[in-house]
This record gives structure tokens, sequence and C-alpha cells, in this order.
């Protein structure tokens, strides 16, 4: 181990400069594989050779949970990673620092109360009605990218029950608009010298345009909404968009701080649930017997409250949870350092970037025996529940963690018990892509036939 980085006192293990500089094609064209090779090659807690931030990878079960939970409270979200996704978001609960975070979480938090969450069931069974004969409207047995249905059924749950409002007309149009400005966020984290958002190079052209897309649905949105007045029907004042208009009246919260609230949710509540469901059919597709099991489980259950139907399918719930662990959508969670901190025995400075990564903790074989395969009945049994973090973990854990579990396992369920899926002859997993969720490249093209 160097005793410096250009300046910057060395205190963990890590590749140093030419070893760095060996892989910029890899970190450019996938970071999440670069870490996975720093971190089998030297650790669980890493330093790379960069002066500012000093930076840091931090993969081992207590360090993780000291970032995100036991100590929680001197890290911050002031990242290179949520600097590039609020070009999008604006200043949404996600990449909300730690003060204005705490103004926005009450306001938002009663739209995903428990029993409000009750009301998703019938959302998400309208919303797999439709994909299920949007699927069985194309020829039976011909190969369609499961993948594009999924991006758009998500959308159609979020827009109904976050925002009461049907967004399936401009599904496509959202969804693309999401997908691109999405990509260049992750092309602008992963050059740190990108040009400013103003000046017009081609990636900052798409992204204009896609905020116009986003912003044109957010107007719409709200136009909607603005008429459900609290004081004369306080009985239709239920969604996210209606308590962030009531909270705008008592002067909590601006217009744009609104914008940026609903594309955050667009965005959060989107396409970590689609990518989690694409990549949980295609692993069920390449093994059978298990979407057989799903298939069953489905036919006999009924519950109408969250925690009846969820109960009813352990075993859907265990793939989901597998799925969500070997591809777990938000791979990477960074955090600034406030002050200095030690990890594991490491001095961390004041101002360190720290990265962690469900996906690289989801693979440590300290605590997943196995961990490559895919296997749900792990998750049947008692499980390492804290170092099972595709939610994150302590206080900026996800929101719509409950919102995620009952429209994924419910759609999951649906579409098992009337189709069975297959790759076409010679086919299996599709590569993934680690952007801002971890994609499937090419989509998931299956086969979907009929169940007899
Ligand atoms: C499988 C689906 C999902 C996954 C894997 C996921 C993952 C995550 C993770 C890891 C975080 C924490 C980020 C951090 O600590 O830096 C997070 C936060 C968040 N997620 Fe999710 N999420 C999912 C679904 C959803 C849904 C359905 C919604 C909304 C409907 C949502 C909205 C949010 C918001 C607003 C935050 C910020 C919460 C806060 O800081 O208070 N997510 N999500």
């Amino acid at each position: 181990m160097p005793d410096h980085f250009l300046g910057t006192p060395a205190t963990a293990p890590g590749p140093l400069g030419p070893e760095m500089l060996k892989d910029f094609a890899l970190i450019r064209r996938n970071p999440l594989e670069f870490l996975f090779k720093s971190w089998r090659t030297h650790g669980d807690v890493i330093q790379f050779p960069i002066p500012k931030p000093p930076t840091y990878l931090v993969n081992s079960p207590t360090g993780v949970r000291q970032v995100l939970v036991n100590n929680a409270k001197n890290y911050d979200k002031l990242t290179i990673q949520y600097r590039a996704l609020s070009l999008v978001t604006g200043n949404g609960l996600l990449t909300a620092n730690t003060d204005l975070w705490r103004e926005r979480r009450p306001i938002i938090q009663p739209a995903f109360h428990q029993k409000v969450l009750d009301n998703l069931i019938p959302v998400t069974r309208r919303a797999a009605d439709r994909m299920l004969s949007d699927i069985e409207g194309e020829v039976a047995g011909s190969v369609t990218d499961i993948d594009q249905f999924m991006l758009n059924a998500a959308l159609e749950v979020v827009g109904e029950f976050l925002f009461g409002s049907d967004l399936s007309e401009d599904a496509n149009a959202i969804t693309a608009a999401t997908l691109e400005a999405l990509e260049i966020v992750i092309k602008r984290a992963r050059v740190p010298l990108s040009p400013p958002k103003a000046v017009p190079t081609p990636g900052n052209r798409v992204l204009k345009r896609s905020l116009r897309t986003l912003d044109a649905a957010v107007s719409s949105i709200v136009k909607s909404r603005e008429s459900v007045n609290p004081k004369t029907n306080p009985q239709e004042v239920s969604n996210l968009v209606d308590l962030l208009l009531a909270a705008r009246r008592d002067g909590r919260i601006d217009l744009d701080g609104i914008r940026d609230e609903i594309v955050t949710f667009i965005i959060a509540g989107h396409e970590t649930v689609a990518s989690a469901l694409s990549w949980s059919i295609a692993l069920l597709a390449a093994h059978p017997e298990k979407q057989n099991r799903v298939a069953e489980e489905a036919r006999g259950s009924s519950g109408q409250t969250i925690d009846s139907k969820i109960a009813q399918m352990p075993y859907t719930q265990a793939v989901f949870n597998e799925t969500l662990r070997l591809y777990p959508p938000a791979w990477l969670i960074t955090r600034k350092a406030i002050d200095a901190d030690c990890i594991d025995g490491h001095d961390i400075p004041a101002g360190a970037l720290v990265i962690t990564s469900p996906a690289l903790l989801h693979q440590h074989p300290d605590i997943w025996s196995d961990p490559d395969a895919f296997n749900p009945e792990r998750f049947l049994d008692s499980y390492p529940r804290e170092s099972f973090i595709p939610f994150g973990a302590g206080l900026r854990q996800c929101i719509g963690k409950d919102f995620a579990y009952v429209e994924g396992v419910m759609i999951l369920a649906s579409l098992c018990e009337r189709l069975e899926f297959a790759f076409p002859a010679g086919e299996g997993l599709p590569a993934s892509d680690p952007l801002v969720t971890i994609r499937p490249v090419g989509g998931v093209k299956l086969r979907a036939n009929r169940r007899s």
C-alpha cells in the first residue's frame, strides 16, 4: 500500500494509478464489473488512487451498515451520482440532502401508509390484466420483449396510484424520455468533467428534449388534480400529488418542488420495478420448474389486503427477493463523509466519497452461500436481512419498498398464472448493463404461451 495518492494519505489497500489506467475502458463500459474486480482483488475496504475527493469502496457487511445505518448522520448525499441524477429530478426526495429531505419526507410519507397501499392491489391488477391482454394480442408463441411491457405497466401503476392520472396513452413517450434522460445522466456520472447542461452538445440536446416530455407530463398531472380541494372534498385527497398540492397551499412546497417530486417518483418508481420484474421473468424462463411453482401458488391466492395477499404468495415473493439479490436495480449507493470516520480499522477522511453497492454485498461469500446461483428457496427461511439491501437501509431507505413488493409479486403471479415463458431455442439470460438501474441488454425477448 503506498503512503499517498497525489498528496492524499492512503488509508486502505486498492489499485494503484497504472492498474486503474489499464482498467479505464472497463470503468467506462461496465463500472459494476470494475467494482467487482477491485473488491475481489483488494478486499472489503478499498481506496482508489483518486485524490479529490478521496474515494473508497466499502463492501464489508459491518462497513456498509456503519455508513447507511449506524453512523448514517455522518454521511450525506452530496456525491457525483446524486448530482448527476438531479439534472433530471431536481431536488426531489431521492437526491435531496438532509435538511430538505426532513421537510419533504413528512409531506410525502402518508401516500405510502399501509392502509393506502391496500388500494394498490386493484390498480396493479388492472395494469397486469392490460399487460396480459397486450401480450396475448401478439401472435401466440411469437417472441416478444417482456421488458417493454414491464416498463409501461410500471408507469401505469405509478401514474394511477400516485398521481391519479392515466399515463397509459403517453406511456411510450414518457418511458422513452425517462430512459433517454437516465442514459445521459449515466454518461455524465462516468465522465466527471462533462460540459454544463446549457452547452448544446448532442447529449445535452437529448436531455433537454427528454426533460420537455417529462415536464409536459408533470404539467398535465398537476392540472388534472388542482381542482381537488381538500376543504370541499377531503375524501378525494389521497394520492401523492394531492398531498403535494395541499402542502403548497400551506406554503410548505412551491411549484418547482412539486415538479421535482413528480419527476423523482416517475423515475424512482418506474424503471426500478420494471427492471426487477423483467429479470424475474427472465430467471423464471431459465428455470421452468420454479416458474411452475409460481404459477401453482398464484392459482391459490385471493387476498384483498397487502398483508393477506403477500402472505399467500411466499414463493413468488422469494423469487422477487432472489432477483433483487442477483440484479438489484439500484446497484450503487454513494455517500459523502461529513466528518472523518473509521471503517473496519481504515481511516476515512472528512469529505471522502464512499461507494457501496447492493450488487457486491449480495455476492459476499461470508454471507451468502453459492452466491451466483438463482435459489429463491434461500428466502423461504430466515436469511441475513442486514446484508440484503436492494432498497438501501437506514433513514434513507426506499419509501417505495412495500409498494414495490405488492406490485412486483402481483404482476409476477398474474403473468405466470396465465402464461408460460421460455427463451427462444439456443438463447438464455441477456447480458446486464449497469445504467441507473441494472438493465437487460436488448430487452428480455421470450416466447409466451398460454398455460393449459
Ligand atoms: C424494486 C424496486 C425498487 C428498488 C430496488 C429501489 C431501490 C431504492 C434504494 C436503494 C434507495 C435508497 C438510495 C440511497 O440510500 O441512496 C431508494 C430510495 C428511494 N426510492 Fe426506491 N426502489 C424501488 C422502488 C421504488 C418505488 C416503487 C418508489 C416509489 C413509488 C421508489 C421511490 C424511492 C424514493 C422517493 C427514494 C428516496 C427515499 C428517501 O430518501 O426518503 N422506489 N430506492
